[in-house]
């Protein structure tokens, strides 16, 4: 399955002020929520409409409506809860679960800390968050965690992504659709993206 990579000015743009060290915690958690959003719009360009007869102020005409229960959004705590509102502001009726996860710094292996998940995974499109894919493993682990709880149809969407993290999701999970504001060139020794934007959990909850 191909990533989708936005590639739009409006987002290179909000990007840069995110990437910007200079950028402060609540001007960057707005613009997390704001790509957020837009990521939303672009993973449910497939969703299913229910057609239904509404009545404009003007005459009788059909509507078209999402099943909002249909979906369930689940962050990868901590970064991932950043991004989550901005779903919220489009989808608000939308199940939410939470996966518990960080990465060792010496091993960058996933290390399990918490999994709740809505019910019935198997009728749900289920939407992962986490605003960086670096070298896949939590987001590998995340989508191993849903599988085994039931989901099918699973899409995972990120701010900025390594060339790494998206060939790891690609093999471990297929079938699984990646989006991504944006693709950046490789991880460094210590395995952060470059450029990238540095810790994003440190950067939205201003913990450094
Ligand atoms: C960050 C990020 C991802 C993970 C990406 O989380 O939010 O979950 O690292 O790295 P990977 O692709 O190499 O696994 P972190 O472990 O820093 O936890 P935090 O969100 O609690 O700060
Ligand atoms: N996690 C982050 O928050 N940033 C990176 O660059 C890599 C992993």
């Amino acid at each position: 399955m191909e990533a989708t990579i936005l590639n739009h000015p409006l987002i290179n743009h909000k990007l840069s002020i995110l990437r910007d060290k200079k950028t402060g915690t609540k001007e960057f958690r707005e613009i997390v929520g704001e790509i957020s959003q837009i990521l939303c719009y672009e993973c449910m360009k497939d969703a299913e409409l229910t057609e239904k007869d509404i009545e404009t102020p003007i005459c009788e005409t059909k509507g078209y409506f999402i099943d909002e229960d249909k979906y369930a959004f689940v962050p990868i705590l901590r970064a991932g809860t950043g991004m989550l509102d901005g779903l919220l502001q489009v989808m608000p009726n939308a199940k939410i679960g939470h996966i518990g996860l960080y990465r060792n710094e010496e091993t960058l292996k996933p290390v399990r800390y918490f999994f709740k998940a809505p019910k019935n995974l198997e009728e749900r499109t289920v939407v992962v968050l986490d605003p960086m894919l670096a070298t896949g493993g939590s987001g590998s682990d995340a989508i191993t965690m849903l599988k085994d709880s039931g989901a099918k149809k699973i899409k995972f969407l990120c701010i900025i992504a390594a060339p790494q993290g998206i060939k790891k999701i690609q093999e471990d999970h297929p079938d699984v659709e990646i989006y991504c504001a944006a693709l950046d060139k490789e991880l460094n020794d210590i395995g952060y993206i470059v450029p990238g934007l540095g810790d994003a959990g440190d950067r939205i909850f201003g913990t450094k």
